[in-house]
C-alpha cells in the first residue's frame, strides 16, 4: 500500500521546479494530483512526462492570484475526483530589487502572487476540506519569511505572510481536523534560483552561508511536503519547517 494511496493532491506551480518535484513525489506514493500553473507549455509538457509515468493527474491552466480562476480550480478539481486531500501551495515569483528603487507596482505585483493567491488558494480548498472533515495544508515560504535579505524587502514580506497566515489558518481549522503548516527552503537550484544567481555567486554562497556544503534540489523540498501530508504528522500543525542546509543555525 503506498502512502498516499486515494488521496487527491492539488499542487500550485507545478509546472516545474520544486512544485513539479513536488507533484511528482506525490503522485509516486499513489495520490491523483491536479497540477495548477499559469505556464502553459511548462504544464503541457508536465502533464505529458506525468501520464507517461502511468500518473493519475488533471492538468489546470490557471493563475493563482486571480482568485476566480482559483476557484475554477478547485470546482474542477471536486468536480472530477470529489474531494482534496492535500494543499500543496507552492505557486510563488522572485526577483531582486533595492528597496529605494521598488515600484509601487512591483510591490503589488509580487503580494498579488506570493500572499493574496496563497491566501485565495488556501481558503478555497479550506472550505472544500471543512466539508470533507479533513485535510493538510502546506504552504510553500522561505527561510526569507523568517530572516531578512538584502533587496528582497518584497519578497522577504510576501513569505513572512505567508509563514504567519498559517499559523493562524492552523488554529482556525484544527477543529475541522485540517492541518496547516509552511516549509521554508533554503537555497534550492531551480529555474527560479536560475534566473537570478550565476554560477559564480553559488559557489561563493555555498562555501560560506551553507553548512551542508552544497545547494538544495527540489526533491530535498518535496520529501518534506510529503512527510508534512502524511500520518506521521498528525500531530504537527501551525509550524514550519526549515529545508536549508544549515543556514539558518548561525
Ligand atoms: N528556489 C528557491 O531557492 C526557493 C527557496 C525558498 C522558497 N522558494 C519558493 O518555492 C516556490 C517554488 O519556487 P521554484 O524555485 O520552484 O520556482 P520556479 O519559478 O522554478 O517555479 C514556479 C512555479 O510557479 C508557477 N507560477 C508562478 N506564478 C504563478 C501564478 N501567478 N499562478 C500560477 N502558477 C504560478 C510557475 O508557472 C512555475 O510552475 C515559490 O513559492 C518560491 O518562492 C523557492
Amino acid at each position: 500500500m503506498k502512502r498516499f494511496e486515494d488521496k487527491i493532491a492539488f499542487v500550485t506551480g507545478a509546472s516545474r521546479g520544486i512544485g513539479k518535484a513536488i507533484a511528482k513525489r506525490f503522485a509516486s506514493e499513489g495520490a491523483k494530483i491536479a497540477l495548477i500553473s499559469n505556464h502553459e507549455d511548462d504544464l503541457n509538457e508536465t502533464e505529458k512526462e506525468f501520464g507517461a509515468l502511468g500518473y493519475g493527474v488533471l492538468s489546470i491552466l490557471a493563475d493563482v492570484s486571480n482568485a476566480n480562476h482559483v476557484e475554477r480550480a478547485v470546482e474542477y478539481t471536486v468536480s472530477k475526483w470529489g474531494r482534496i486531500d492535500i494543499l500543496a501551495n507552492n505557486a510563488g515569483i522572485a526577483w531582486e530589487e533595492d528597496f529605494l528603487e521598488l515600484k509601487d507596482e512591483n510591490w503589488r505585483k509580487m503580494l498579488d502572487v506570493n500572499l493574496n493567491g496563497m491566501f485565495y488558494t488556501a481558503q478555497r480548498v479550506s472550505r472544500q476540506m471543512v466539508k470533507q472533515g479533513e485535510g493538510a495544508i502546506i504552504n510553500m515560504a522561505s527561510t526569507n519569511g523568517l530572516v531578512g535579505e538584502v533587496r528582497f524587502a518584497h519578497y522577504n514580506a510576501s513569505k513572512g505572510g505567508v509563514v504567519l497566515l498559517t499559523k493562524t489558518m492552523a488554529l482556525e481549522l484544527g477543529k475541522y481536523n485540517i492541518r496547516v503548516n509552511s516549509v521554508c527552503p533554503g537555497y534550492i537550484r531551480t529555474p527560479m534560483s536560475e534566473a537570478i544567481d550565476d554560477e559564480e555567486f553559488v559557489q561563493e554562497y555555498v562555501r560560506t552561508k551553507i553548512s551542508i556544503g552544497r545547494v538544495g534540489q527540489p526533491q530535498d523540498v518535496a520529501g518534506v511536503f510529503a512527510f508534512l501530508a502524511s500520518d506521521d504528522a498528525a500531530f504537527i500543525t501551525g509550524t514550519e519547517i526549515v529545508v536549508d542546509g544549515g543556514q539558518l543555525a548561525q
